[in-house]
C-alpha cells in the first residue's frame, strides 16, 4: 500500500476517499434516511475517519469568529451531504440542540463529551420544550454518534485538545434554518441562526 507522504498527497488522498464515501452515502440516502440507513452511513463515516493520517490536526486549528469552527470538505450543489472537519477550541460547551437534518459525527482527535436528551412534551406549544438527559458518551477516535433531525445533544469539550472530528449532515449547516436550542432550566427552545464562519478545507470540493 502506498502511503501519502507530502501535504499535497494527503489532501488528494483525503478528497479521493471522501468523494468515494459520499457517492456511497448518496445511494444509501436515496429514498430517505431512517435510523437503519443512518447506521450504515455511520459505518461509512467511521471508515473515512479511521484514516486520521489524512486529517492532521495541525491543519485544522480552531477558527476565531463566526458561530462554528468548521472546515468544509464537500457539499452538494443543492447543499445536501455536507462533510466537515469540526475543530472546536478546548473547554467549549454547546447547549442542547437539534440539527434540523440528520447528522453523523465521528471522533478523530481529542475528546468530545456528548450528552443526549429525550423530549418529554408533545411539542404542541410553540417555544416550549421539556427535555431530560437520556445518555452520554465520549466521542474519541473511532467513536460515533448519529442523530436524526429531532434528536438532541449537547457538547462538552475537555481541556485535553486539540479537538478535530468528522461531521456529515444531510443539509449544510449554513442552510439549516430551523435548528432549535433548548433550555432545560426554562423548559423552552429557540430557533438559532444557521452556522457562519465556515471555512473551506484545503482541496475541498
Ligand atoms: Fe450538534
Amino acid at each position: 500500500m502506498n502511503m501519502p507522504v507530502s501535504a499535497n498527497d494527503i489532501v488528494a488522498e483525503r478528497m479521493r476517499l471522501a468523494r468515494e464515501m459520499l457517492a456511497r452515502v448518496r445511494k444509501l440516502a436515496d429514498g430517505g434516511v431512517d435510523r437503519d440507513r443512518l447506521k450504515q452511513i455511520t459505518v461509512e463515516m467511521q471508515g473515512l475517519a479511521a484514516r486520521r493520517d489524512l486529517f492532521p490536526v495541525e491543519e485544522f486549528p480552531p477558527i476565531e469568529g463566526g458561530n462554528a469552527s468548521m472546515y468544509r470538505l464537500s457539499e452538494d450543489p443543492d447543499h445536501r451531504f455536507a462533510l466537515y472537519v469540526v475543530a472546536p477550541a478546548p473547554g467549549g460547551f454547546t447547549p442542547p440542540h437539534d440539527h434540523d437534518t440528520w447528522a453523523v459525527i465521528v471522533g478523530m482527535h481529542g475528546r468530545e463529551h456528548n450528552k443526549l436528551y429525550r423530549r418529554l412534551d408533545d411539542g404542541s406549544e410553540p417555544g416550549v420544550a421539556r427535555i431530560e438527559q437520556s445518555g452520554e458518551l465520549d466521542v474519541v477516535a473511532g467513536v460515533a454518534t448519529a442523530l436524526m433531525p429531532d434528536d438532541i445533544h449537547s457538547i462538552h469539550l475537555g481541556d485535553d485538545g486539540p479537538h478535530a472530528n468528522l461531521h456529515l449532515y444531510g443539509m449544510s449547516v449554513e442552510h439549516c434554518l430551523q435548528r432549535k436550542m433548548y433550555s432545560r432550566s426554562k423548559n423552552s427552545y429557540k430557533v438559532f441562526p444557521a452556522a457562519t464562519g465556515v471555512q473551506k478545507a484545503r482541496g475541498a470540493d
